[in-house]
């Protein structure tokens, strides 16, 4: 889809007026908004349609509320009408112009699309100045992203015949606009890796499709990815206890977006070689003894990259604690939180922001078997912490939390871990709401307002110490579930464990957001417009 800025109202060549069938190449269209005062958006421009859209919104008793249309061939009462009126006209109802939210827009941009996409080549939508330039991103974003389809495994593809959106609107958008394109590239990606099924997408191919976008942009961006043997020599025994029940091997893979500057991690900083298990006691005993860093904020080097953490499980049967049948199929986006890491380091590299971010993607299978982790083993996190796994279908927090002790290397300004986390989510916050928790006021604020601003919206949780004995384990320094109550919440405690005194670290919960379930089953490529949105305000603050 092309979607561009112009000056320029569309030429009134075309013959034929607006029909279901009409299939017209050189077709176009233009979309007119009306608030549901009748007032018509951007009338400015559009004077000499004046008398039309009037005489259109009369004959057709049209209100302006919001997602109404009416195509111009209300007007055709007989033949010689519309011979006399070429011109496509589409009015949409745009509701009261002051509560035009993300959610308004959304269902506006899509219902724009789907009015035109099969009739007309090419739509101009008349928006003058009438739109905020948050809300001309939004539009502008929803537009593009109602153009997506996932259909590579059905037998017959259809085409749509739309292929331009021409914006009425002013130059000084034109940042805004290729921005969205920007967003709109890499969240098609998220949305691409996660509606594949875990046949196809198992953490190798997770691994290649990063290592795609290395090659592609070769000059910002640096992947690595290890596998279970360099996560092994790490100590990351939380992360291997998820994938060893899958013959699919585990990787964590590494994303340097450097649009800053070089930056590297420190990695001397705590390599454990296969140490024996009194060296491994030894190594905790020292890091029990460090003083705290509360006092001094990690990452305030300017050049410190953010990173994000994305749960990467390809599939999640549960393990040997097994998931019921009902609905296991949409396990299979797991790993939505890494695909939309995956997508935010795609979006940067195409609007090159100059910041420094990390993406990591802990990509592991969830399967039973008999080299499974049972309930109750017991295993040693890679900074030295045992946990005592109750359940295995608790597994995204355990590779989470290796992922987490692993990326400190970087000294990160602020790391912002991403995971289709825990069903209590889903209780607590439905579709609507991705979870948020953070130990820093200033990233929250940030991430706040980014959610304000780009309609990907999220909801402040808690984290209060009291939560923290849910997880205490009469033999482990910890166990990987809380009790009966607040969910979401110990699992958040849970990887805060695993963040050092001082870091800077916020947690999003998207098992509610980051797909659509039922006959709508597919990847929303959530939060990749909220994360794209707190980095450029990164940007533009620095
Ligand atoms: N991936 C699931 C969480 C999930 C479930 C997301 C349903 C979206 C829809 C996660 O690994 C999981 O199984 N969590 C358990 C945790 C429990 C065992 C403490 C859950 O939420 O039931
Ligand atoms: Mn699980
Ligand atoms: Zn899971």
């Amino acid at each position: 889809m092309n979607i561009k800025l112009t000056a320029q109202l569309p030429k009134t060549h075309t013959q034929k007026i607006l029909k279901k069938e009409a299939k017209d190449k050189d077709s176009s269209c233009l979309v007119v908004l009306v608030d549901n005062n009748k007032n018509i958006l951007a009338s400015d421009s559009l004077t000499e349609y004046q008398e039309r859209i009037e005489q259109l919104m009369a004959v057709s008793h049209f209100s302006g509320k919001a997602c109404e249309t009416v195509a111009d061939y209300a007007l055709a009462g007989d033949k010689k009408t519309t011979k006399a009126n070429p011109l496509q006209l589409l009015l949409v109802g745009v509701g009261a112009i002051d509560k035009l939210n993300h959610s308004a827009l959304q269902k506006i941009a899509k219902t724009i699309y789907q009015s035109t996409q099969k009739r007309v080549a090419s739509l101009t939508i008349a928006l003058g100045d009438a739109l905020q330039e948050n809300e001309f991103s939004q539009l502008a974003l929803n537009l593009l992203a109602a153009t997506y389809r996932f259909d590579k495994y059905k037998s017959e593809q259809t085409t749509p015949v739309l292929t331009d959106i021409y914006l009425l609107a002013d130059n000084s958008l034109q940042s805004a606009l290729d921005f969205a394109q920007s967003v709109f590239v890499g969240q098609s990606l998220t949305r691409d890796v996660a509606n594949e099924p875990g046949n196809i997408c198992f953490p190798a191919y997770m691994a290649e499709q990063a290592q795609e976008l290395g090659k592609k942009y070769s000059d910002i961006l640096k992947v690595t990815v290890l596998g279970e043997e360099e996560m092994s020599a790490l100590g990351m025994e939380c992360f291997l206890a998820v994938s060893r029940g899958s013959v699919r091997e585990g990787k964590l893979v590494i994303m340097e977006y450097q649009g800053k500057s070089k930056f590297t991690a420190n990695h001397s900083a705590s390599y454990r070689d296969n140490a024996s298990s009194a060296a491994k006691a030894g190594l905790k005993a020292i890091a029990d003894k460090l003083p705290l860093k509360a006092n001094t904020k990690k990452g305030n080097n300017s050049d410190a990259p953010i990173v994000l953490v994305g749960k990467g499980v390809t599939f999640d049967s549960g393990g040997i604690s097994i998931k019921p049948g009902a609905a296991m199929d949409e396990m299979k986006f797991d790993m939505g939180g890494s695909a939309s890491v995956l997508g935010t380091i795609q979006a940067l590299c195409e609007a090159r922001l100059p910041i420094n971010v990390v993406g990591a993607l802990a990509c592991a299978e969830n399967m039973p078997s008999g080299e499974a982790t049972r309930p109750g083993d017991i295993v040693k996190a890679m900074n030295g912490k045992s946990v005592e796994i109750l359940n295995t279908d608790a597994e995204g927090r355990l590779v989470l939390a290796d992922t987490l002790c692993y990326i400190q290397r970087y000294n990160p300004k602020a790391i912002i871990d991403v995971a289709t986390l825990t069903g209590a989510c889903v209780v607590a916050l439905g579709h609507v709401r991705s979870a948020v928790f953070s130990n820093d006021e200033d990233v929250l604020f940030e991430l706040e307002n980014a959610s304000a601003q780009s309609g990907d919206l999220i909801w402040h949780m808690p984290l209060d110490d009291e939560y923290q004995s849910l997880l205490d384990s009469p033999i482990a320094d910890m166990q990987n579930i809380g009790g009966k109550g607040a969910g979401a919440v110990t699992a958040a405690c849970f990887l805060s464990r695993f963040v050092e005194e001082g870091q800077a670290w916020a947690h999003l919960d998207i098992a509610g957001t980051a797909w659509n379930s039922g006959k709508e089953k597919a990847a929303t490529g959530r939060p990749v417009p909220l994360f794209m949105q707190y980095l450029k305000n990164s940007v533009d603050m620095a």
